[in-house]
């Protein structure tokens, strides 16, 4: 079993289903509302257990009910929530609205979140524990820096996705492994609206980048050769939440199992496809016989 560590946000995620999203100044009525587990680290931490991984958490959850709903999440998804710390005051929340085509806009409120600032001793002996950990940028960027900075220090393969997109500090890029924006981010941090230049630019500060093209799959691009794009199981998408949650958290399984990137992209495509059917970001993520099964037979997910 490969171990996976991330370093990351946990939050509650209040969607309002909408036939379509409000503009400005507007007020639209919904069709239905649900709170839900979700933060892109929590997410990446689900959707890897769930792929098959050794997984444990290190962030924040508040003192309100929805801390205690969050860190019971994670335990039932056999995610090990020692690290997980509890401090006073409100968690992380996420404020989404999904409409009928499945995509979302979402507003996130830090909370606990924010408090995470540096990592103890504890949190540093457990990531020397780990083969990869996993960061994204739902945390202050200092403890993701010191995160990645720890990791490579200590031999453990980094995973970035710069998500939500912001300019990323040289000494970051510098102790990442591998980085995974999707195009968006790929051509907010390069200023190329193409993914393969987008790739070709960003393999000058990371030695390895896979960037999430949506319902197009993906392209995996690596030093000194031939990018390679993956295509994605097509799918009807119902609510496309955490869905690069859930490939990251699975392609992190695939390549700690030493799958070829490839492959692996492939089947974390199948994971990220078989989430986006149903609502919710954790609620949606799919179990590993259910990823193997579909990867065996990608059309079985067309039809039903
Ligand atoms: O990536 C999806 C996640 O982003 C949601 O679960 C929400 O919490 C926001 O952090
Ligand atoms: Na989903």
């Amino acid at each position: 079993m490969t171990s996976i560590v991330v370093l990351g946000s946990t939050n509650m995620d209040l969607v309002a289903y909408v036939p379509r999203a409000p503009a400005l100044g507007e007020t639209v009525t919904g069709r239905s509302f649900r709170t839900i587990p979700g933060g892109k680290g929590a997410n990446q931490a689900v959707a890897a257990a769930r792929a098959g991984a050794e997984v444990a958490m290190i962030g924040a959850i508040g003192t309100d009910g929805f801390g205690a709903q969050l860190r019971a999440t994670l335990e039932h998804c056999a995610v090990d929530t020692d690290l997980l710390r509890t401090v006073e005051g409100p968690s992380g929340t996420a404020h989404i609205v999904v409409d009928d085509e499945g995509g979302n806009a979402i507003v996130v409120v830090p909370g606990a979140n924010g408090t995470v600032t540096s990592l103890t001793h504890g949190d540093e002996a457990l990531i020397g524990t780990a083969d990869t950990l996993l960061l994204q940028l739902e945390l202050p960027l200092p403890v993701v820096v010191e995160g990645a900075a720890t990791a490579r220090r200590l031999g453990v393969r980094t995973v970035l996705t710069p998500s939500p997109a912001q300019p990323l500090p040289p000494e970051l890029l510098a102790a990442t492994d591998l980085l995974v924006p999707n195009e968006h981010e790929a051509a907010a941090l390069t200023g190329l609206a193409d993914p393969r230049a987008a790739a070709e630019a960003l393999l000058r500060d990371v030695p390895e980048v896979v960037i999430t093209l949506g319902a197009a799959g993906s392209l995996y691009a690596a030093r000194g050769a031939e990018p390679v794009a993956v295509p994605a199981p097509r799918v009807r998408a119902v609510d496309t939440t955490g869905a690069g949650d859930t490939f990251v958290g699975a392609l992190a399984v695939a390549l700690g199992e030493g799958r070829p990137a490839p492959e692996a992209l492939a089947w974390a495509q199948t994971a990220a496809a078989l989430s986006v059917r149903r609502e919710g970001a954790s609620t949606s993520m799919p179990y590993r016989v259910d990823i193997e099964a579909a990867f065996r037979s990608p059309d079985s997910m067309e039809a039903d």
